[in-house]
């Protein structure tokens, strides 16, 4: 099985992609821009949000029921708030007890071959400080190298962050409501095979000139 960008399983097979938000937010009733995001989410018709914080406050997992949330979805998103050039801790537990060996990697069928995984982040600093020359050094994909190598080993198809730069200010700026139309875009194009993945799976970020990417409506 080719892990190739725009060769996954579903791809090839008739039926959208079943989409799988795993959202986390410890401090949500602060958030200004997570939580609108995550309410849009939830309500596109084949997308399935979970709340991790909400869900597991004290960080004991439901193994079993992650797993089984994996295998009945196509394609798996990481959404959160940048933490010091990271994801906020819970998805970071959540990687190490549920992409199991034997189910995730070291196994006959891994689990996750030919899914799409991709993260959705938004971030305080501004975009040009995630640059070489930017008081960050790295681009936000850089920064995400972990979880990109953790999809690839698991024979995911990765793709950029969907990322907001400068989220402090989105609300009084006036981006945010752009900024979750392009998101529902995505998620409705990734849904019905219109994004191709080829295209954009060598970006930094995902959420540039979006209509080079995506097909049809
Ligand atoms: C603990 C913590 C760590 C943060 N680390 C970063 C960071 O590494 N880079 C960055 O650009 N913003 C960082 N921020 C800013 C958040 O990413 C920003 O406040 C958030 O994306 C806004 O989303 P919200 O309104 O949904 O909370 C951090 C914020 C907190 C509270």
């Amino acid at each position: 099985m080719s892990n190739a960008p725009g060769s996954t399983k579903v791809d090839e097979a008739v039926g959208r992609r079943r989409i799988l938000v795993l959202f986390a937010h410890p401090s949500l009733e602060r958030s200004e821009v997570n939580g609108p995001l995550a309410a849009a989410t939830a309500r596109v018709e084949g997308v399935t949000l979970v709340d991790l914080y909400a869900e597991y406050p004290t960080f004991d997992f439901n193994v079993d029921l992650e797993q089984e949330r994996l295998l009945a979805h196509d394609a798996l998103c990481f959404m959160y708030p940048l933490y010091w050039y990271s994801t906020p801790a819970i998805l970071k537990e959540w990687q190490d007890l549920v992409l199991e060996r034997g189910f995730a990697y070291d196994a006959a069928a891994p689990a996750l071959q030919g899914k799409v995984f991709f993260n959705a982040l938004t971030a305080g600093g501004p975009e040009a400080a995630y640059c070489a020359a930017g008081y960050n050094h790295l681009t936000i994909r850089e920064l995400l190298s972990p979880l990109e190598q953790m999809s690839r080993l698991c024979g995911m198809v990765f793709l950029p962050p969907f990322a907001l730069f400068g989220a402090r200010t989105a609300v009084e700026d006036g981006r945010l409501a752009g900024h979750i139309a392009d998101w529902v875009r995505v998620l409705e194009a990734l849904r019905d095979h219109r994004l191709d993945l080829a295209a954009a799976a060598p970006r930094t970020k995902l959420n540039a000139d979006l209509d080079a990417i995506i097909r049809g409506a």
